[in-house]
């Protein structure tokens, strides 16, 4: 779909949020190891990524792995680890290309050197891009966050502005993102599963049942169509009837 067909949009003031729910279930009914899911998810993420971009979309957050997914076997922990940075050894060089700042939010005390490194790495080479904002949440709780930024005001009396910022510190995102405009979860479940739950305060929400690695451009083009038919009112009467 071109841009164009957004005309009354402006996606460079959109925010997307993906909850990229379903590799497990895609590699189960393969007879694939988990892992194999996570790979094909990680290829959905490129295209995704890509597509985002030549949208014009302004910024886009996807759930690579919450603080509750460190419970999983240590298999699977390991191999998304491994998975986190070679997508993001490889995917720098393209960002800087295409005008991508990337930036990973969550906490970081418990990521192994590596990786710790090769993020920094990547944000410190693609600060620059100013055609999307794209973060990785990795070791991501937006409770944890919340309760974080807390303590960092306490004594102060916060208001939404101070506090999205100590929420931005909180992650390692001190410069921040707008709030949320639209959420999409594939995989069929309908939960926020602890993720930017502040900011998501007015997100419209999209749930799919495609599983991740099946989600295509197309369907984010189709979700962004969805919410651009949506009426958003932030809590106002738009139309008053009497
Ligand atoms: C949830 O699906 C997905 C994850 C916990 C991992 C997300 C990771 C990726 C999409 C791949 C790599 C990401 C990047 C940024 C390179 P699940 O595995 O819990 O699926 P299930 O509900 O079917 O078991």
């Amino acid at each position: 779909m071109p841009q164009s067909t957004f005309s009354a949009l402006d996606l460079s003031r959109l925010h997307v949020a993906l909850i990229m729910d379903g590799n497990g279930r895609w590699a189960n009914v393969r007879g694939w190891p988990r892992a194999a899911g996570h790979r094909a998810g990680a290829r959905t993420v490129r295209r995704i990524v890509e597509a985002a971009r030549e949208m014009g979309i302004g910024t886009l957050t996807v759930y690579a792995f919450s603080s509750d997914n460190w419970q999983r076997p240590g298999r699977e922990v390991s191999a998304l680890m491994r998975l986190f940075r070679a997508y993001l050894v490889g995917e720098t060089r393209r960002c800087v290309e295409n005008g991508v700042r990337l930036s990973v939010i969550g906490r970081r005390d418990r990521l192994g050197p590596e990786l710790l490194a090769t993020i920094e790495t990547a944000e410190r080479v693609t600060v620059g891009g100013e055609a999307m904002h794209f973060r990785v949440a990795i070791d991501y709780s937006a409770r944890d966050a919340i309760l974080r930024a807390a303590a960092r005001l306490a004594g102060e009396e916060p208001t939404r502005e101070t506090f999205a910022r100590a929420l931005g510190e909180a992650v390692h995102s001190p410069d921040g993102a707008p709030e949320v405009d639209l959420l999409i979860r594939t995989g069929g479940e309908q939960r926020l599963s602890d993720f930017l739950l502040w900011e998501c305060s007015y997100a419209e929400l999209f749930f799919t049942p495609k599983m991740w690695p099946d989600f295509e451009p197309a369907d984010l083009q189709a979700a962004v169509w969805d919410f651009a038919g949506r009426e958003r009112r932030f809590g106002r009467v738009l139309r008053a009837t009497g």
